[in-house]
């Protein structure tokens, strides 16, 4: 699931095409023609536009999702800049199997803007998190995290290309820990 650029998404595709053991089979965006739905294309995965705007409620919404995903058996749910709050509904359908990335160590600096949230507190360390999806927002068990050091003069345009990089290792690595978990859970 993505909605802007999808930096992370084609680093997701990239992996499943090397060491990941798992087929992305299609990417579903909220905005037309977005950054990642141009990824998709251009590396042959199937692109589903769910636009919010045609949605009466996040839940209509969060059902539209839930019935794409089911009918292409979908087993892992990944969201990779998706920019708006998902609810109840999706998060237990995919009770345990929705993760979220978010750019800082979690519980540091939830919500949005967490670049800007980091260079304001003036910390030297910051970075990402993998997590579970839970109703909070980015409240969930954390997967992995990644530090990413803030240097002197980072502006937010500097520091978070740092964390995308870092990003960009680390969210496969998430998934094949989760898809781990899930095997030995399932014996
Ligand atoms: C990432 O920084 C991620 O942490 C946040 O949204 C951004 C998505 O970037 N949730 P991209 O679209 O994958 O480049």
């Amino acid at each position: 699931m993505a909605s802007g650029q999808g930096s992370n998404f084609e680093a997701l595709v990239q992996a499943s095409r090397g060491d990941l053991e798992a087929e992305i089979c299609c990417l579903v965006v909220n905005n037309p023609g977005c950054g990642a739905q141009q990824k998709a294309e251009r590396h042959g995965i199937a692109s589903v536009v769910l636009n919010h705007r045609d949605y009466a409620s996040r839940e209509d919404l969060d059902r539209a999702l839930i019935e794409t995903f089911r009918s292409q058996g979908v087993e892992v749910v990944v969201m990779a800049g998706w920019m708006r709050i998902v609810t109840p509904l999706l998060i237990d359908a995919f009770q345990n199997r929705l993760i979220n990335i978010h750019p800082s160590i979690l519980p540091s600096f939830r919500g949005m803007d967490a670049v800007g949230q980091a260079l304001r507190a003036g910390v030297s360390i910051t970075g990402c998190s993998a997590h579970l999806v839970t109703e909070e927002v980015d409240a969930g068990a954390v997967i992995c995290q990644a530090a990413v050091p803030v240097l002197a003069g980072d502006d937010t345009a500097s520091l978070s290309a740092r964390i995308h990089a870092q990003e960009h290792t680390m969210y496969p690595w998430a998934v094949a820990l989760l898809g781990q978990q899930l095997r030995n859970a399932q014996g």
